[in-house]
């Protein structure tokens, strides 16, 4: 890589840390800044490759190399071509990844502050080789209760789910070795949705402000810092009094229907590339941070709970109506469909669908009493 002038600035400005002494400040306010990576790399103890790869002993690697990680082909193609990181590499590439790497798909806008971006490195130089000791013990302990698991039955990780297997008595299969029947515990950890009704809410309670350092720290890297959708990251907020416009915006404040499907949402499937990562209260506080988006509630310490869930309504919920398809008359007429001894007599087979053209032809099956 050829060495631009900020890039030696860059690691002029990582000396100066390192020699003035500051260097432990610097990894704290990197700590700070690596939020913003956080929604997609993982670093420290067990890191996993989220929607970016783990950043652990990024120093010395060479680009587009974890494995399990896809990467694009302009990343891997770096790589190939000697791209090793490094603090200048590193810095680079953030100060504005697309112009770095083009053809990168890390959606990250870019970081412009050089102190910023010298703070990081010195943070992700803690997770690199030898420096890989220096993380304090007490920010593994809170790296660890991070992810308290309140249900066994929904555990995510890796553990809960030998946990789960090791414990359960798993039935034999059946007669034609297709399929068990499903256990209980494999059923509660499925059945996980939410109706408007509020039936499947779990127990729980979270405020506006605690979902809102959380959603800094896991949602706004895609959603915006005000749920105003970065780069093409959906909105989650704005958009009202749009929708008999030529162009709506559909977000939750202006289209959705009712809260539970917010709810929903957000503990099954994000933050994206995490999925279950979040505790219940978690999921009630991001939601209630979520309405105080959409103006629907308005104090900070407003707290949304199992107990007055139901109580919030959508604005946009009486334009939806109860699917009532079952009861028009061309349904309700109908007749139970016939499953068994359906033709008098022997079925017989006429032809097989090998020899049959897939798709059967209208006409020649009408009418006929048999199957072809
Ligand atoms: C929206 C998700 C997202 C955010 C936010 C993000 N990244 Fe990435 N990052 C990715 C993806 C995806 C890749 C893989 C890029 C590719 O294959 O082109 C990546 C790749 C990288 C790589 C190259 C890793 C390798 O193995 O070659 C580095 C270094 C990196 N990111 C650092 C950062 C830092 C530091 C931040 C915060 C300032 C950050 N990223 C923010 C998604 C993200
Ligand atoms: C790495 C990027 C990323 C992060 C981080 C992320 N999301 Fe998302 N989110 C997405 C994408 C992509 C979709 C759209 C998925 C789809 O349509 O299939 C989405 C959709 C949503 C939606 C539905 C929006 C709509 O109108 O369809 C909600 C609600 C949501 N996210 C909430 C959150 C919350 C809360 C967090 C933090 C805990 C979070 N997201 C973190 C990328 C992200």
């Amino acid at each position: 890589m050829s060495r631009s002038p900020s890039a030696l600035l860059l690691a002029g400005a990582i000396a100066a840390l390192i020699d003035s002494g500051s260097y432990a400040q610097g990894v704290d306010i990197g700590e700070k800044v690596f939020r913003k990576c956080k929604a997609c790399h993982a670093v420290g103890d067990g890191a996993k490759n989220r929607v970016g790869p783990h950043l652990n002993d990024i120093f010395g690697r060479k680009a587009g190399t974890v494995d399990g990680f896809k990467y694009s082909k302009a990343m891997t193609a770096a790589g190939e071509n000697g791209l090793e990181w490094d603090a200048q590499s590193i810095g680079r590439f953030v100060a504005k990844p697309r112009d770095a790497i083009r053809g990168t798909k890390m959606a990250f806008a870019g970081m412009e502050k050089e102190e910023d971006r010298a703070s990081l490195i010195a943070y992700l130089k803690t997770f690199s080789g030898r420096g890989a000791g220096r993380q304090p013990e007490k920010k593994k302990a809170a790296v660890a209760a991070e992810k308290p698991t309140a249900n066994p039955a929904i555990a995510t990780g890796a553990e809960g789910k030998k946990e789960l297997a090791k414990n359960a008595e798993v039935p034999g299969h059946g007669t034609f070795h297709l399929g068990r029947v499903a256990l209980d515990e494999e059923i509660t950890a499925w059945d996980i949705d939410i109706r408007p009704d509020g039936a499947g809410l779990p127990d729980g309670r979270g405020t506006v402000s605690l979902g809102e350092s959380i959603y800094t720290e896991r949602c706004a890297a895609c959603h915006g810092d005000f749920g105003d959708g970065r780069d093409r990251w959906p909105a989650l907020a704005g958009g009202q009094g749009s929708l008999m416009k030529e162009r709506p915006e559909k977000t939750i404040g202006s289209y959705w229907p009712y809260l539970s499907t917010v709810y929903d949402y957000i503990r099954r499937a994000m933050p994206f590339g995490d999925a279950r990562s979040l505790t219940d209260d978690e999921v009630y506080a991001l939601t209630a941070y979520v309405l105080y988006l959409n103006d629907i509630v308005t104090e900070e310490d407003f707290e949304l709970s199992s107990e007055n869930f139901t109580a919030l309504h959508l604005p946009n919920e009486d334009a939806f109506i109860p699917d009532d398809r079952a009861q028009e008359g061309h349904y309700a007429n109908r007749n139970e469909p016939c499953m068994n001894d359906c033709i008098p007599g022997k079925a017989k087979v006429t032809m097989r669908a090998r020899v049959l053209d897939v798709t059967p032809d209208s006409e020649t099956v009408e009418g006929t009493d048999t199957i072809e």
